[in-house]
């Protein structure tokens, strides 16, 4: 189905913005003829550890490296030593006995003098408020001499003590030992301090510390705020764990579900494949703990009532990278792990992975629908593993939905249009029910393709846009200017809702003090966060995504450009709450007035809502100091139906919400 409106825009008038405007826009909606469905998970959104989005972000672990078993054993922490102090630490690999997580640390204290300790530096420093309390962990075992209790301190950057507590009655076995402490200060970059009295040998493992204060109080849980914000934006579904997390930079480090699940001291902790990706953003102590791993990922999306997404490897590594490939005959293993995923998420209790998910406190099925079959993977190497993991998964769960993949933005890889155009014909004919495109471009390149979709072929599978988001070289920060041509894009996806059923920007989490890759949907340090304006793009269309379509009729829209509408515009029916929703971005830097027109309301004077998401100037951005420079404000307006007149601000996006009856 062609839009109707873009046809007619693009016949009626070719009026370029810089000429005088002829005649006063009119934009005519009918709600007697409601269109497509919009889907419930229209909009989601992606979470990836990047950015230290997981580790020293979502993550509220305070500790980095708490198994020792980043590349480094003693990578985030340092030896502390007073006048007098002799000791030493020596790194111990038990493959025997603890094959998931082998390495441990032994402390050995020869004279404690006036101090022998130990410092965590966290992740850029360690986020602790007033009055927080915070758990301390550990796994200790005492193997020589007389160590009777460890002091443990939370210091600020000045090494001024704002909590602390002892732990005593060591054992000779391996045994777990907490306490808590109150912090009497806030401080953004506090440290944890462990000190020995005695003389001996204590060796130690899994050292932890969490705030109690996490996502709805769990323990091992998120991080508050950042949760918050993804609720807010209330998702349709989670996507996860990534991106080229999924694939590994080889095989090797290719995300491995079954080894991020279970006690949290037998998830197997790896390298972050964003660690050494971007030189001139090397991240050498980023690794992945898996703290959270697939449960608590179910489980967020839970939270968010969200649809589950998790990402499988296929058997293919990043293509950007080592390109690895699993021999075909191979493929077993991997194909198996998505049936045990499935069976994980969505098995009986009594079924061999519904019960480990039972055993981690979730009986009930997380019912799992939709799953991605790798990530970003192209050519015939894809194609033929495609057809393996289908044939396997629909074999035993027919109505599982995969979502097959085009690769990445076809701008990044060699010959990208052409394989593309492969995949696309392939899919014709495999008909995966979803097909998940991504776009990292400039922002005219959203501004020039509104149309995109109007199109596309209506008779294969579904469109899931799965990455997006608009780079302004050279910085790409998360101006206006990106947000703004997202909001136009994201016109095109709603007026095309038959065919677009999911979409999501990426990446989602920004760390202020340890990011890789920018732009992100929502910045942080380490205690506070802000949603970038693009974020408020997501929140806005997410919020007022509303039922049904609507087709919408233009005359006299100007062009900025061949290419560019000063006005991009979609409707929507919101069947539940009795409105028509109106989404309006004009990319103009002048305001504009228009002519609504709705056909099939009632008619008369009306309450109408107006949200309107602007700011002055295109390069402005949300950031710590400002995270409110950009926000929605919202207005109630008097609105005689059927036709009004609204003015659409300079640069902005303005969503009209008014009853039909
Ligand atoms: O979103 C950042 C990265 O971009 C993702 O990991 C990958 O899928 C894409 O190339």
């Amino acid at each position: 189905m062609r839009s109707f409106s873009r046809l007619i825009q693009k016949l009626v008038c070719p009026l370029l913005f810089a000429s005088q405007i002829l005649a006063i826009p009119s934009i005519r909606i009918d709600i007697t003829r409601p269109g497509a469905r919009i889907s419930p998970t229209m909009y989601g959104v992606f979470f990836e550890d990047i950015n230290f989005g997981a580790d020293g972000g979502l993550y509220a672990e305070l500790v980095k490296n708490r198994s020792f078993e980043f590349d480094k054993p003693l990578r985030g922490w340092q030896l502390i030593r007073k006048a007098g102090a002799e000791g030493r630490i020596l790194s111990f690999r038990d493959e025997l006995n603890r094959p998931r997580n082998p390495r441990f640390i032994s402390v050995l204290i020869d004279n404690p003098g006036e101090g022998f300790g130990l410092a965590n530096e966290g992740f850029r420093g360690m986020g602790l408020r007033e009055g927080g309390e915070y758990r301390f962990s550990m796994q200790a075992r005492k193997t020589e001499g007389d160590i009777s209790a460890i002091r443990i301190e939370l210091v600020d950057g000045e090494g001024n003590v704002l909590a602390d507590a002892k732990i005593t009655g060591f054992a000779s076995d391996w045994k777990a030992y907490q306490c808590n402490m109150t912090s009497s200060k806030t401080e953004p970059e506090a440290r944890l301090n462990i000190w020995f009295d005695d003389t001996g040998k204590l060796d130690m493992d899994m050292v932890s510390l969490f705030p109690e204060d996490t996502w709805k109080g769990r323990k091992n849980g998120l991080r508050k705020d950042l949760v918050q914000l993804l609720a807010e934006l209330k998702p349709g579904f989670l996507r996860f764990p990534g991106g080229c997390i999924v694939e590994g930079f080889d095989l090797s480090q290719r995300y491995q579900w079954k080894n991020t699940i279970g006690d949290i001291d037998e998830r197997i902790c790896i390298i972050n494949r964003w660690n050494s990706e971007f030189r001139h953003r090397y991240t050498p102590d980023y690794f992945q703990s898996f703290g959270l791993g697939f449960f608590e990922c179910f489980l967020l999306a839970e939270d968010l009532c969200a649809e589950p997404m998790p990402i499988i490897n296929c058997g293919m590594a990043c293509q950007f990278n080592s390109a690895e490939l699993t021999p075909m005959d191979q493929l077993g293993p991997y194909i198996q792990d998505a049936l045990d995923l499935i069976e994980f998420a969505n098995g009986p209790e009594d079924s061999k992975w519904g019960k480990v998910r039972a055993g981690m406190g979730h009986p009930e099925p997380f019912e799992l629908k939709l799953l991605g079959i790798g990530n970003e993977q192209w050519g015939p190497q894809y194609i033929a593993r495609y057809k393996k993991f289908a044939a396997a998964i629909k074999e035993k769960y027919p109505d599982m939905q995969l979502i097959a993949t085009t690769g990445s933005d076809a701008t990044f890889f060699p010959n990208g249009e052409a394989e593309v155009e492969y995949l696309w014909a392939q899919y014709r004919e495999l008909r995966p029910e979803i097909v998940d495109e991504h776009f990292y471009r400039k922002p005219e390149w959203f501004l020039e393709n509104t149309g995109r979709y109007d199109d596309y072929q209506r008779d294969g599978p579904k469109l899931f846009v799965g990455e997006y988001a608009a780079h302004a070289r050279p910085d790409n920060r998360n101006s206006w200017r990106c947000a703004l041509s997202e909001a136009a894009f994201m016109t095109g996806m709603e007026r095309n809702a038959d065919l677009v059923t999911m979409s999501c920007y990426a990446p989602l989490f920004g760390n202020e003090n340890a990011w890789q890759w920018r732009p992100d949907l929502i910045w942080f340090d380490n205690l506070d966060s802000y949603g970038s304006a693009n974020y408020y793009v997501q929140k806005l269309f997410s919020l007022n995504k509303g039922t049904h379509q609507l087709e919408v009729q233009t005359t006299g829209i100007p062009a900025l450009s061949e290419k560019t509408d000063a006005l991009n515009i979609s409707a929507v029916l919101d069947e539940n709450e009795g409105e028509v929703v109106i989404k309006v971005v004009n990319v103009a830097d002048k305001q504009i007035e228009a002519k609504l027109e709705l056909s099939g309301v009632e008619k008369g004077k009306v309450d109408a809502k107006v949200i309107v998401l602007t700011s002055a100037s295109l390069e402005d951005e949300n950031s710590l100091k400002e995270p409110k420079k950009i926000v929605p404000t919202e207005v109630k307006q008097i609105m005689d139906r059927p036709q009004f007149s609204q003015t659409f601000r300079p640069n902005s996006l303005t969503i009209i919400r008014i009853p039909f009856k």
